[in-house]
């Protein structure tokens, strides 16, 4: 595996003000869960397609006498074979383990963890939280991606440890591959801007589903004069994301609890530039296109929006459509498959947009060299969403 030698330890990631301290055994388990993905997905992902066209393609050519129409097709009869039950079994223990390594790693410190983030937070009235605000069944009704407390479990007061295990394990599922400070796709998004559209000057922006605010940070350090505001339900994501931006310098976001599907406290066309990574595949049907009716209230004439997402199945082989949609059955995303089956544009449309205004172009998560080398998966590898190359999809208004 000529490419593991330059993955770099959990340890490279930046140590900002509230990241949780590992011991040793902690490292070592990340680390090793790190190499075991990359080797899945380097190694292991390869010989699915080798089983499928060898011998589960002709197989099912053979007894229905046709190729296979769906997706869902070639999942039923792949998951029957062993090889692809040992990948999907080993992927989504990887999973299951980097949420359990994250989780005790945070839970050992959680008092000082909340300490030195209530000393961060104090006195600041750029984090708004809002206890009236009620978190939406798209994430009550299940642990995302198996993470334990989804974004917003509190188990006791001032708790952040959902959002600190978060920033943990993020590691593990992208290889380091979004950088030292898991944020590749916001600095993606700004240096797209700067080089592409380098008159564009926003003065608000608004950021969807912060999470810890590892993609808003970079737009805010892009744009210092720019007023950032990122939203996010989750009151220990909106906790941390605050006091970790403090850490790092960044004073021009304010982190706001507040649910996007409306948003009434913000005027009509009052952002230059509306955002989100890596936020609508955990969106439900109903909440979707209720946030974007939301986006297209309130960007600005000529304003843009703009969002990382994986790519959508349209125009994708049923096997590349079975392979990315593995989340959606096996590692608690229910709303992946739906959400990637949707023509965006139409959806832009309905929202009041004028859809045919819509772009899709390929951003890569710019990776810390220096510290990661290059990306494992090379700079156009493509591992079916193990890597961070993103798809962007937006549209300047009308
Ligand atoms: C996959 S995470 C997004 C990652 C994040 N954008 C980043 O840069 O790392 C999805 C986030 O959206 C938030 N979320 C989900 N539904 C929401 C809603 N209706 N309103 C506001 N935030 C929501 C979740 O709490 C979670 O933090």
């Amino acid at each position: 595996m000529s490419n593991v030698k330059t993955l770099p330890s959990w340890r490279a990631l930046t140590q900002h003000g509230v990241m949780p301290q590992a011991n040793h055994d902690e490292v070592a388990r990340l680390n090793v869960l790190t190499h075991l993905n990359l080797h899945l997905s380097s190694r292991v992902i390869p010989g699915l397609r080798q089983v499928y066209d060898k011998h589960v393609h002709p197989a099912f050519v053979k007894e229905h006498g046709r190729e296979p129409e769906t997706r869902h097709e070639v999942r039923k009869v792949m998951m029957e074979d062993g090889y692809c039950q040992l990948w999907s079994a080993l992927r989504r223990n990887t999973m299951e383990m980097r949420h359990q390594t994250g989780r005790a790693m945070v839970l050992r410190q959680a008092d000082a963890l909340s300490k030195k983030v209530e000393q961060l937070n104090k006195g600041c009235d750029t984090l708004q939280l809002d206890s009236t605000i009620e978190v939406p069944v798209n994430i009550s009704q299940v642990d995302i991606h198996c993470q334990p407390g989804c974004y917003y479990q509190e188990y006791f007061d001032q708790d952040v440890t959902v959002a600190a295990s978060y920033d943990v394990g993020l590691f593990v599922t992208t290889a380091g591959l979004l950088g030292g400070l898991s944020d590749g796709g916001g600095q993606a998004i700004a240096n797209w801007l700067k080089s592409e559209h380098p008159n564009f000057k926003p003065k608000r922006i608004l950021d969807l589903g912060c999470t810890v605010g590892h993609n808003a940070v970079p737009l805010a350090q892009a744009f210092p004069d720019a007023e950032v505001i990122a939203i996010d339900v989750a009151t220990p994501c909106l906790r941390y994301a605050h006091a970790r931006a403090k850490s790092l310098g960044v004073d021009n976001i304010s982190f706001v609890q507040a649910n996007v599907e409306s948003l009434p406290q913000y005027a009509d066309e009052s952002f230059d530039l509306i955002t989100s990574a890596m936020f609508w595949h955990e969106a439900s049907h109903k909440m979707l296109p209720k946030a974007l009716k939301t986006v297209q209230r309130l960007l600005k004439p000529e304003g843009l929006t703009i969002h990382l997402e994986q790519p959508q199945y349209h125009g994708k082989s049923v096997f590349e459509q079975f392979m990315r949609d593995w989340d959606t059955y096996y590692n608690n995303e229910p709303y992946w498959g739906p959400m990637h089956d949707l023509d965006l544009a139409e959806q832009l449309d309905k929202a009041g947009f004028d859809g045919s205004a819509m772009f899709e172009i390929g951003v890569v998560a710019k990776v810390d060299e220096k510290i990661f080398g290059k990306s494992a998966a090379g700079d156009s590898g493509e591992d079916f969403g193990r890597a961070p190359v993103w798809n962007a999809f937006g549209l300047w208004k009308k």
